[in-house]
């Protein structure tokens, strides 16, 4: 079907004597002699307004299209004299593909609630706010991958299936053939228990072990029954993973790509982005190119705790060192005290993953979580233990079998280097980038607890 854009015709540097636009109609209002009828086709924020004159051919085909049916304009794309857009279509011929009922359509004009709207995902791309965060979620995703290629990482593809559990957590979905209350006879399909992958880790740095740079961008699934704001069971994780680099590598890496991505949105999606900042988040502009003029901080975990403790504030959990940070710990040094994102290092060794490689006080290790304001932790890394000796034991001391390991501690057996990577949540940079303060609302079709209808 040969149509434009909405977005392209917006941008039209001439008139056009016949242009076909397709589209949702948003609003529909009848005058006297004509129609206005404004139509979204998802290409931006803004509407296409339409003017179907009474007694033509054009009015009859148009009939009763009300809100939400699915229509085709074609006519002449004219300078528009109203206010707010620049040009706007005379129709010649109207199509109408499909009718939504008034009466039934869930979608009116009015503004709905995220918790109505949530009870209706299959519906949401056509609102306005989610329209523009899931255009916003692929402009992101666009500038991830921009911004690895431009430093030569290679994006790696890392199994969803797995047999092991990268965090050692022990929130994994578990995959089986088996009907429920099946015996196992015969094994089931792998002869071994399998889970979705709580992070593609361990893969990425094997993969980093012989292509130098390499990141992940992809699903991730965690069985955590934590009903929060921030928490999905099924979330997108980018993993990029650095052969011949430290911590400080590290922080760089983290910073320089949340810069970018940030910078990237600004400038590709400012409708979408000031439709947040008036009706979502008001300052969410401001924040976003606060964000820009200053490096982030970065502060030692000892040192935060420090703060934390001098803060004067109640928190619901009390802070000493060696506590694991909550999101109001997190929240407040990010917002409260930085003002800014802040890069916490040097955790205590006990509330980190086996894998994170140990500091010379051998209290701490090389690990840095990225909190951020609104949101707290929006990504968790760090070098990884590259001595086979160390790993070992570090295994052995959480009770574990390094046996269990063995192709993961091969990678320090044979040309093994320092190497160093991190997991960024790209649902909590999507709620940065928004304001939307629920991971509900910037993922199409969440899995979150009690949640399997769309
Ligand atoms: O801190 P996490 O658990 O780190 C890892 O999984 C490492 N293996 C990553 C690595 O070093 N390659 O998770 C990384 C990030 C968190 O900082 C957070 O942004 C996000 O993933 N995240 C979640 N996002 C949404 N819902 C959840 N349930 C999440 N759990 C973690
Ligand atoms: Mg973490």
């Amino acid at each position: 079907m040969q149509r434009t854009l909405i977005i392209d015709a917006l941008n039209a540097e001439k008139a056009q004597n016949a242009i076909t636009i397709c589209g949702w109609v948003r609003t529909r209002r009848d005058a006297k002699g004509f129609s206005f009828v404004e139509i979204n086709d998802g290409s931006c924020l803004a509407n296409m307004q339409c003017i179907v004159d009474e007694g033509t051919e054009a009015h009859a085909a148009l009939g009763e299209a009300n809100t939400g049916a699915a229509l085709a304009v074609v006519g002449e794309l004219v300078p528009s004299p109203g206010k707010g857009q620049t040009w706007e279509v005379r129709a010649k011929s109207v199509t109408v593909f499909g009718l939504a009922d008034p009466e039934a359509f869930p979608l009116q004009k009015k503004r709905h609630s995220d918790e109505f709207l949530r009870g209706i995902a299959h519906l949401r791309a056509r609102t306005n706010k989610y329209g523009a965060a899931f255009r916003i979620r692929s402009e992101a995703g666009r500038a991830v991958h921009d911004f690895f290629h431009g430093r030569r990482f290679a994006w790696v593809h890392t199994p969803v299936l797995t047999g092991s559990d990268c965090e050692g957590a022990g929130e994994m979905f578990r995959v089986t053939t088996l009907a429920p209350g099946e015996k196992n006879t015969d094994g089931d399909f792998f002869n071994r228990p399998c889970n979705l992958t709580v992070s593609g880790q361990l893969e990425a740095e094997a993969l980093a072990l012989g292509l130098g740079r390499v990141y992940t961008f992809g699903p991730t699934f965690r069985a955590e029954n934590s009903n929060t704001p921030r928490h999905a069971a099924e979330f997108w994780m980018i993993e990029p993973e650095m052969a011949f680099a430290d911590l400080s590598d590290l922080m760089e890496l983290g910073e320089s790509l949340t810069r970018h991505v940030i910078e990237h949105v600004l400038a590709h999606c400012e409708a979408d982005v000031k439709l947040f900042d008036n009706f979502v988040d008001k300052g969410l502009l401001e924040r976003l190119q606060g964000m820009l003029r200053q490096p982030f901080a970065r502060v030692p975990y000892a040192e935060a705790i420090r703060i934390l403790e001098d803060s004067g504030k109640e928190f619901a959990f009390p802070v000493t060192f060696g506590v694991d940070l909550q999101t109001e710990h997190e929240r407040y040094l990010a917002e409260e005290h930085f003002q800014r994102p802040v890069i916490v290092y040097d955790y205590p060794k006990e509330i980190k993953a086996f894998y994170m490689r140990a500091n010379d006080d051998n209290e701490t290790v090389a690990a840095m979580d990225m909190l951020v304001p609104r949101i707290g932790e929006l990504i968790g890394g760090s070098q990884r233990e590259e001595r086979l000796d160390r790993l070992e034991a570090r295994i052995r001391e959480l009770g574990q079998n390094p046996e269990d390991y063995w192709w993961y501690l091969d990678l320090r057996r044979f040309g093994s280097v320092p190497h160093a990577g991190f997991g960024l949540g790209f649902e909590r940079l999507l709620m940065l980038l928004t304001g939307i303060t629920n991971i509900r609302d910037v993922i199409p079709f969440p899995r979150t607890p009690g949640n399997l209808e769309f």
